[in-house]
């Protein structure tokens, strides 16, 4: 066979232009390959643990490194806010765009913001908390917030109107959702989405919506699927909680960050230094939750956290006392900033949860119980504010029972977006079972202990000792009865005489 000479041009032509296209990707994955060892070097570098301080002690500094739909507010709103006073949080901790944490002698930090944060704390001074979920959760309920939280707009009009609402409302303290990352861009998107997709049911006239899968709901709201694969979820959403703890998300004040990240996400099997850098940051944070184990989570934070804050305040009373004062730290975090009296709602919401540990009679126990009364009330309050938001693009809903509608398709692509996430979530679970076994642990020895030196008090006084007591001490009660006794006889004698 012969190959005209045009063809055979080609042929060369295509090989070159092959190679050249192979040389310039192996030069980048070269490039991204080195960016991202260099980064996972300093990292871990900077790292290193002092080795004279235990990660379990409270320091000055508590970083509670939230990681978006973890049940994260649960915490901060139950636990954190009963155990700190609006003092002693960090300004605007919630809004990175007014924060700077040296100027500001604050003790709780309760934040969206990565790990990046971390170059600006004291960081011997600090002790890092978080909370992790199982990855598939964590997204399903970002996709699901995103919703709701953009759907308490569809009260207005029209998007114009809708927006400038939104700015109204970031006044005074009040910081609404939309300016917390990463809902300043998630929400924003929803809504915009939202209302292009009423518009046009609107110009359609009468719209029937036969599935009723709230995830595949195209004429309602953006789907499931197609919301994973938008460069918007890609840059946000997927393996969120690694990126967070390692500091790499697009929100991160780390000058390199964006570049890894890209690198990371372009190039899969260059994840595992990013995913190393965040185990070994689980390892060294004073507590690690986990959304799924609830109840055991909420105990061991009770535990470890908790009852270091309580000691530290009775040993501090003197300084907590002058500090009760309001000061421009109370800020609110409103989750939505649709309408007013959500807002003022939760304004109210911040001047009830006062202070209740510096009463100085708190105990881990008294916590639990504040701490199980509060999350009824928040649960409940959210649940008929979701109500609220969704009744608004019905049929679409989302309930518990939804979830299930969700095609295992996208279940698993969800795993493979977020591969990362899925071991991060594995490791963290390691962590959950070895502190809870320790603090079990401790808290048996300590009770055993109290049984042991009850024990003490009697051992010392063994066999012939105790007898010699307990005779004694009978020999004592009856003539005590004796005296009695005739105390009373005489009584009746005298008695018989008059
Ligand atoms: C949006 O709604 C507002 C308030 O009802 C109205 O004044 C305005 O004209 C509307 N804008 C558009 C573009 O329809
Ligand atoms: C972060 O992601 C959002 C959404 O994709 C994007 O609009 C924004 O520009 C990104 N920021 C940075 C610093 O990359
Ligand atoms: C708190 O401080 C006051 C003095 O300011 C002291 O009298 C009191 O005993 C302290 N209470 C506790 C529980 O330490
Ligand atoms: C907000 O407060 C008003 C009255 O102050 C009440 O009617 C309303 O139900 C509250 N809303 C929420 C979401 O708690
Ligand atoms: C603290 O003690 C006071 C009185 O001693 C009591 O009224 C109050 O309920 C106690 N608070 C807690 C949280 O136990
Ligand atoms: C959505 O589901 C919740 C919980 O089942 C229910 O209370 C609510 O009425 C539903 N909303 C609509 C609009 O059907």
């Amino acid at each position: 066979m012969r190959m005209n000479p045009i063809s055979k041009l080609a042929l060369v032509w295509l090989t070159l232009l092959g190679s050249v296209l192979v040389s310039f990707a192996e030069l980048e994955f070269g490039h991204c390959e080195r960016v991202v060892k260099e980064w996972a070097d300093t990292s871990s570098s900077r790292e290193e643990h002092p080795p004279n301080i235990d990660k379990r002690s409270l320091q000055d500094l508590l970083f509670f490194l939230h990681v978006p739909r973890t049940g994260g507010r649960t915490y901060f709103h139950c636990f954190l806010r009963k155990l700190y006073d609006n003092a002693e949080e960090c300004p605007r901790s919630y809004d990175k765009l007014h924060f700077d944490p040296r100027k500001q002698k604050c003790k709780l930090l309760a934040t969206h913001d990565d790990y990046s944060l971390m170059s600006k704390l004291p960081r011997e001074r600090t002790s890092v908390m978080t909370i992790v979920r199982d990855p598939v959760a964590r997204v399903l309920s970002t996709y699901e917030f995103s919703v709701e939280v953009a759907a308490r707009f569809l009260v207005h009009p029209n998007l114009t109107s809708a927006t400038r609402m939104s700015g109204r409302i970031r006044k005074n303290n009040v910081i609404s959702t939309l300016d917390i990352w990463p809902w300043k861009y998630l929400v924003p998107w929803m809504r915009e989405d939202l209302f292009a997709r009423r518009d046009a049911r609107k110009l359609k006239g009468v719209v029937i919506i036969e599935d009723d899968n709230p995830y595949d709901m195209e004429e309602m709201l953006m789907p499931l699927h197609k919301y994973l694969d938008t460069p918007t979820a890609h840059d946000i959403i997927h393996n969120g909680a690694t990126f967070q703890i390692a500091g790499l998300t697009n929100n991160s004040r780390l000058s390199e960050a964006h570049e890894v990240r890209h690198c990371v996400q372009k190039y899969r099997n260059l994840g595992e230094p990013v995913l190393q850098v965040a185990k070994r940051r689980l390892d060294s944070m004073l507590y690690v939750g986990l959304t799924e184990e609830h109840r055991e989570s909420a105990s061991l934070f009770a535990n470890v956290v908790g009852s270091q804050v309580l000691s530290q305040l009775v040993t501090s009373n003197a300084t907590a006392k002058t500090e009760t004062t309001k000061s421009e730290a109370s800020v609110t975090v409103s989750e939505s900033g649709s309408d007013k009296s959500e807002t003022q709602n939760g304004t109210s919401e911040v001047a009830s949860n006062k202070i209740e540990a510096k009463s100085g009679n708190m105990t881990v126990k008294t916590l639990m119980e504040v701490y199980e009364g509060c999350i009824t009330h928040l649960r409940k309050s959210q649940g008929t504010r979701r109500v609220n938001s969704l009744k608004r693009i019905s049929p679409a809903n989302f309930t518990r029972g939804t979830r299930t509608r969700v095609p295992n398709e996208v279940i698993q692509q969800i795993k493979s977006l977020n591969n990362l996430d899925v071991e991060l979530y594995k490791y963290a679970k390691e962590i959950f079972v070895k502190e809870h076994e320790l603090v079990s642990k401790k808290m048996v020895s300590t009770s055993k202990r109290s049984i042991a030196d009850l024990q003490n008090v009697f051992g010392e006084m063994e066999g012939e000792k105790l007898w010699k007591f307990v005779s004694v001490a009978l020999m004592l009660l009856l003539l005590f009865l004796l005296f009695l006794f005739v105390n009373a006889r005489r009584r009746i004698t005298s008695k018989v005489k008059i």
